[in-house]
């Protein structure tokens, strides 16, 4: 079978931390051929780094979608381009790994999913959570019967304080919102995938706008991933820096989602700072901490703690390192497209996480809840 040929709009964070580094273990299979960004030099860098001795530099997507032998293409532009790019390239007759969230309002993943089932070609969604070692172990030990009936859940990503200072993260024009929508959205994507539950009733939800703006910028008490003191633009900060949704399942289970880059909470003891997950059923319950499942369950009529693969891997900040989350979404992504392997993350299942999102949004202006059909 032919190398499959691979193009990529935008070359920035995840594109270097996941996508790139990623994308270049699978060679054997795959050309990166073609890079697009509206910052020259950021496709000139990554074509230089990672492209094939031919590959092709855009400042415009248009033109890289214009080449009929690229097969597919990776959508890691801020939010608010995700649809008109991926509806784009799926008209143009590419399969489409596009970066969470799927979208930023539930109307454009909705058009997403159309142009998906109208064009008949792949789509999928960077949650690359659901790939941890720990979350893959949480998945086998629900699979393996031990919660029973899953009916509460709380869904977390919360930073003390963790605003990102690159990118346009605190811009809503650009993004849609600011940590439900991008930290929130792992957390609930993985606590859905592991009860396996994607039928809402209603979402009530609130959204608070206290830190981002107030704090002066010099005392913002901001650590970055590299340890070391950095602050975010209280002047241009846009978005809401703590969000709370209730999800009332049609089965009747509730999940508590919670997300925050910035709130006078220090970290829960024993859980990870990243996306994480608490499951209770009739049978048992669940904590994902960092490297290990935490099984809540009655042995011997016993309230017992079991801890379920010790250490199976600790999350790696910034994906950098560690073969387990990049490696394998881009294992999963290039397997199907040789047709040899089934999407992991479906765009339907994504969509549900957007369209919760969206809800909680909704929610929060108005007050009131809202009905899913
Ligand atoms: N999976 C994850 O955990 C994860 C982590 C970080 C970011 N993301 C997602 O990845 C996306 C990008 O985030 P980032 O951190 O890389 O942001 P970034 O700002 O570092 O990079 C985005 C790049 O896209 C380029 N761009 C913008 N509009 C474009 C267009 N129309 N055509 C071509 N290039 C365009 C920008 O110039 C920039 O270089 C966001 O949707 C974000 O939510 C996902």
């Amino acid at each position: 079978m032919a190398k499959l040929k691979i193009g990529f709009i935008g070359c920035g964070g995840i594109a270097n931390q996941k996508h790139f580094p990623g994308m270049s273990q699978q060679t054997e299979y795959v050309d990166m051929c073609a890079f697009c960004d509206l910052i020259p030099e950021r496709a000139e860098k990554a074509a230089k780094e990672y492209g094939t001795p031919d590959a092709k530099v855009y400042t415009d997507y248009h033109e890289l979608l214009a080449d009929p032998t690229i097969d597919a293409v990776h959508v890691l532009t801020p939010n608010i381009a995700h649809c008109e790019i991926t509806i784009a390239a799926l008209e143009a007759g590419k399969h489409v790994l596009c970066e969470k969230p799927m979208a930023a309002t539930e109307a454009d993943a909705k058009k997403m999913l159309e142009a998906r089932d109208r064009t008949g070609k792949m789509l999928t969604i960077g949650y690359q959570y659901r790939h941890f070692p720990v979350n893959q172990v949480a998945k086998a030990v629900v699979d393996d019967g031990w919660l029973g009936d899953i009916y509460y859940a709380e869904a977390t990503y919360l930073r003390r304080r963790g605003v990102p200072t690159w990118g346009v993260f605190t811009d809503k024009s650009k993004q849609g919102g600011g940590p439900l929508i991008d930290i929130g959205t792992h957390a609930l994507d993985l606590t859905l995938f592991l009860m396996n539950n994607y039928d809402v009733d209603y979402v009530v939800g609130t959204s608070f706008e206290k830190l981002g703006r107030l704090l002066d910028p010099e005392h913002q008490g901001q650590v970055n991933y590299r340890g070391e003191h950095d602050s975010w633009n209280n002047e241009t900060y846009d978005v809401e820096d703590s969000a709370f949704g209730h999800i009332k399942m049609k089965n009747g289970a509730v999940i508590n989602l919670r997300a925050s880059w910035a709130i006078n909470m220090v970290g829960e003891t024993g859980a990870n700072n990243e996306a994480h997950a608490t499951l209770a059923g009739t049978k048992g319950g669940l904590d994902t901490l960092e490297d290990r499942v935490r099984l809540n369950h009655v042995v011997a009529n016993q309230p017992s703690v079991t801890y379920v693969g010790n250490k199976v891997a600790s999350y790696i900040p910034g994906f950098s390192q560690g073969p387990a989350p990049l490696s394998k979404e881009a294992d999963i992504w290039v397997k199907a497209l040789r047709g040899e392997g089934e999407l992991f993350v479906t765009a339907d299942q994504a969509y549900c996480v957007t369209k919760i999102l969206d809800a909680i949004y909704q929610s929060s202006k108005t007050g009131k809840p809202v009905y899913f059909d």
